[in-house]
């Protein structure tokens, strides 16, 4: 069966709500690389040993160097045909929500709006001590470890392994996970939690789900339709299909 064809199986009209949850493989085109596939070194180093409050406090400069590393990598990518079609549904669908597990920043560059970053954005830097955001510092850094206006230390306002997702994000995804009539999964391995159970709870709920991804994953057993392939090549024929079925 064809795409167009399982789509309009699923019932969705112009007022339907539907969700996108992406992951690392939507930024793999545009040279980023994803966390399990290669190219995740820093020097030597894994993420896990770096991205989590113990390396922190044993090493803030460190720490920063890697992340002003990823943030100067990042800085210099464009949003790639899969993030600008999430766009256009942003900008086309009256019921709409997008949850990404990716920090880099591309998702909010590209112009998408309605926007959840469950583990935060690599550009924004949170004080220790008085806790206000910075969302202007330099790319490079000017100064390792960046400091507040206050005096503090600021540290990257991203999620660390064995820290809480961000609150307020987490209740809006979850929300939005039970209340959609659609969710597109596309570029996660699924298998980092919270995030991802939201397909889950959306299943559960009675949502479709489909999946762009080349390869399968944990999740593939449960979707509606897995498409395989990039979701640089996917996502635009997709939403463009979506988008023929529910607005008028
Ligand atoms: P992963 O690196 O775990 O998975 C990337 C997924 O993208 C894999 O399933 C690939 O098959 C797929 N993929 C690769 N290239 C693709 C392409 N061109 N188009 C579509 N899919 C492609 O990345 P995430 O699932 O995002 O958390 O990882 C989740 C979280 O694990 C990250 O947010 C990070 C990490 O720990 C934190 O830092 C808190």
């Amino acid at each position: 069966m064809s795409t167009a064809a399982d789509l309009s199986s699923f019932g969705l009209t112009g007022g339907s709500f539907i969700t996108v949850l992406t992951g690392a493989g939507v930024s793999a085109e545009c040279g980023i690389p994803t966390f399990r596939g290669a190219g995740g070194l820093w020097r030597t180093y894994r993420a896990e040993d770096l991205a989590t409050p113990a390396a922190f406090s044993r090493d803030p400069r460190l720490v920063w160097e890697w992340y002003d590393y990823r943030r100067g990598i990042c800085a210099g990518k464009q949003p790639n045909p899969a993030h600008n079609a999430i766009t256009r549904l942003d900008g086309n669908l009256s019921n709409f929500l997008l949850m990404t597990q990716n920090v880099d920043d591309l998702h909010g560059r590209a112009g998408t709006g309605r926007l959840v970053e469950l583990h935060g954005n690599l550009f924004r830097a949170r004080c220790l001590e008085c806790g206000a955001v910075d969302r202007n510092l330099p790319v490079p850094l000017l100064e390792i470890p960046p400091r507040c206006g206050c005096g503090g230390m600021l540290r990257p306002d991203v999620v660390w392994f064995g820290e809480a997702l961000p609150e307020e994000a987490i209740r809006l995804a979850s929300e939005a996970s039970r209340d959609c009539d659609l969710m597109v999964v596309a570029g996660t391995s699924a298998v980092v939690q919270p995030a991802a159970s939201m397909p889950l709870l959306a299943r559960q709920a009675g949502a479709h789900v489909i999946e762009v991804n080349p390869d399968p994953t944990p999740l593939t057993p449960f979707v509606d339709l897995h498409l395989e392939g990039k979701a640089g090549e996917v996502m635009p024929g997709l939403v463009e299909s979506i988008l023929e079925l529910v607005t008028p």
